[in-house]
């Protein structure tokens, strides 16, 4: 299919300090559309200005939270080019989360084909600053207009570029986690494994309730025996003890996270041990107690490699390495981003050029 492209007349200044910039609050100056119904399949693909979108207020994902999303990254290099990382794997995951909502399939060749037009032609947001990126944000969203439950007919497929920084404030400082003892994110069956909006809200009470407490995230329980460990707000967790890396199993109430597969691989490269598996709670705060535990951290798009250096569970609050990003948190960090900045070398084929702007 064939992209159509309607440039800006009116180009938006980019951000004045790109070393002041949050997490997905300013964005670029064009977006991707393409829209879906049963009779054409997906249609109309455009790269349009940035506009507030025209949707009926009866349309399906403002009732019944029909909406999948997927997160990635544009890095700029030293020598001024664009870069991806892995965004295959994403669209793949898009599918996998349309298929549990039940939002149309798409073609996911076609969807890195889009996203790769419209980062060329607003390359000029990717930021130059050291850690900042340009976030990408595909979505799909139904726009059937029915407050009756049905299959869904029709559907848009967006995405939107932001320039970022680091996504929690203390970039690699590490962070106070809460170990969520009564809301639970999802369960098996559910849509934990899907990256769907409804996810996210069902996580808002206790995320707040944590943000209020002065945390900065809420670790997951799982819902049925609220004992073993999923995964952070917006990350997967891993966990460093004996020398060895523990990171819990995906059972399908747990994001499989991009970073997550990714660390997996670079820590066995390197030597070392990594088990998936189930974690209790009791487990994770026998072995803080004991002083067992050596590394903890938070892994995902967003916030890259994200030192822990405490946990709250219920009245206990017990710290890691002194509160210190340890060797290991380090050492991936840096070979994670060193690959996605291109200063180290890629030898998995992660990273996908952006082509020059024509
Ligand atoms: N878990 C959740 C709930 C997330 O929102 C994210 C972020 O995308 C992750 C894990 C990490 O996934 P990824 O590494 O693919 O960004
Ligand atoms: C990402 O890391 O891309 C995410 O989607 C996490 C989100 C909570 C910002």
């Amino acid at each position: 299919m064939e992209i159509k492209i309607t440039r800006t007349a009116a180009p938006r200044p980019k951000p004045a300090d790109p070393t002041k910039l949050g997490f997905g609050t300013v964005f670029t100056d064009h977006m991707f559309t393409m829209d879906y119904d049963v009779e054409r399949g997906w249609h109309d693909a455009e790269i349009v200005p940035l506009q507030d979108l025209r949707i009926h207020p009866g349309a399906a994902v403002f009732h019944y939270g029909a909406e999948v999303f997927e997160g990635l990254k544009a890095y700029r290099t030293d020598d001024g080019a664009v870069q991806l990382f892995r965004p295959a794997d994403n669209m793949q995951r898009m599918r996998d989360s349309a298929e549990r909502i039940q939002l149309p399939d798409f073609d996911a060749g076609f969807m890195l084909e889009a996203t790769l037009k419209l980062v060329e032609l607003d390359q000029d947001w990717v930021p130059t600053t050291p850690s900042a990126s340009l976030y990408i944000r595909p979505f799909e969203i139904c726009t059937d207009i029915d407050l009756g439950l049905h299959g869904i007919e029709h559907a848009r497929m967006l995405i939107i570029l932001s320039p970022v920084g680091s996504y929690l404030s203390g970039g690699l400082n590490p962070v106070s986690i809460l170990i969520e003892d009564q809301d639970v994110r999802a369960v098996r069956g559910g849509t934990g494994y899907a990256k769907c909006g409804g996810n996210y809200a069902a996580a808002n009470r206790a995320a707040h309730k944590a943000e209020q407490k002065g945390y900065s995230q809420v670790l997951w329980l799982d819902g049925v025996h609220r004992r073993y460990i999923e995964e952070v707000g917006g990350m997967n967790v891993m966990f460093k003890v004996g020398g060895k890396i523990v990171t819990p199993q995906l059972t399908g109430s747990v994001l499989p996270g991009i970073t997550r597969r990714s660390c997996i691989q670079l820590l066995r490269d390197k030597g070392f041990a990594v088990e998936e598996r189930l974690i209790s709670v009791e487990e994770l705060m026998e072995l803080l107690q004991s002083g067992a535990l050596e590394e903890a951290w938070g892994c995902g798009t967003a916030a890259v490699i994200s030192p822990i250096g405490s946990f709250a569970y219920q009245d206990k609050v017990l710290t890691v390495n002194d509160e210190k990003i340890g060797p290991c948190a380090q050492e991936l960090y840096d070979t994670l981003t060193g690959i996605q900045w291109g200063r180290r070398p890629d030898p998995y084929q992660w990273i996908v050029k952006v082509p020059k702007k024509a």
